[in-house]
């Protein structure tokens, strides 16, 4: 199995590039049919889901815009349980059908977050579409509406994300050697 050392941490390969593409087709293929004669506006939450947003809007058919907004709330590889100030927003936001971009949803506080934010903005419809979920770090009820492919919870690098800035370019994901958290 393919190994690779960013900084002080060694990964191995998780999910291939193939069978990412595969999961992304399957989510577009989903929101193409759901907002049929709709339009959309989505919402990427930089820095994690520009590579995630950027495939998936290739294979979107619909009318559509696309937005980027900024929130942090990862240090290092542990949620530090703080969340930062949404910034970026310059859309409308009411009456339009919003679906938020995120990499990867974890303990969920920064998803919640986010979409409490964009509710108070009275859009006509909102959700969730998320490249990978961790079901068993999830600690929110919030309904994540699509979602790639579930993972277990361990820390992952690649296609957006990443170990301390690193990592983002990889396009496989790989998943942290020790550490099973
Ligand atoms: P949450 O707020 O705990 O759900 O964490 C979500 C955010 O933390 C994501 O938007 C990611 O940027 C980051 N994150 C969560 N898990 C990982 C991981 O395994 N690797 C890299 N970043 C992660
Ligand atoms: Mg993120």
């Amino acid at each position: 199995m393919k190994k690779i050392v960013i900084q002080d941490k060694e990964f191995k390969l998780s999910i291939l590039s193939a069978n990412i593409k595969r999961s992304i087709e399957r989510m577009a293929f989903d929101i193409n049919q759901d907002y049929e004669g709709k339009e959309v506006l989505f919402i990427c939450i930089l820095n994690g889901s520009f590579i995630f947003a950027s495939d998936l809007l290739k294979k979107i058919k619909l009318s559509c815009q696309i937005s980027f907004v900024k929130l942090s709330s990862y240090f290092e590889n542990e949620s530090t349980g703080t969340v930062k100030e949404l910034i970026g927003i310059n859309e409308e936001i009411t009456g339009r059908n919003v679906i938020i971009l995120e990499d990867i949803v974890d303990s969920g506080m920064t998803i919640e977050t986010v979409t409490s934010k964009f509710k108070s903005m009275n859009p006509a419809s909102l959700r969730i579409a998320t490249l990978l979920f961790k079901p068993q770090a999830y600690r929110k009820n919030l309904v994540i509406d699509y979602v790639g492919i579930e993972m277990p919870n361990s820390f992952l690098v690649g296609y957006g994300l990443d170990y301390n800035g690193y990592g983002r370019n990889l396009e496989d994901i790989y998943v942290l050697e020790e550490n099973e958290k």
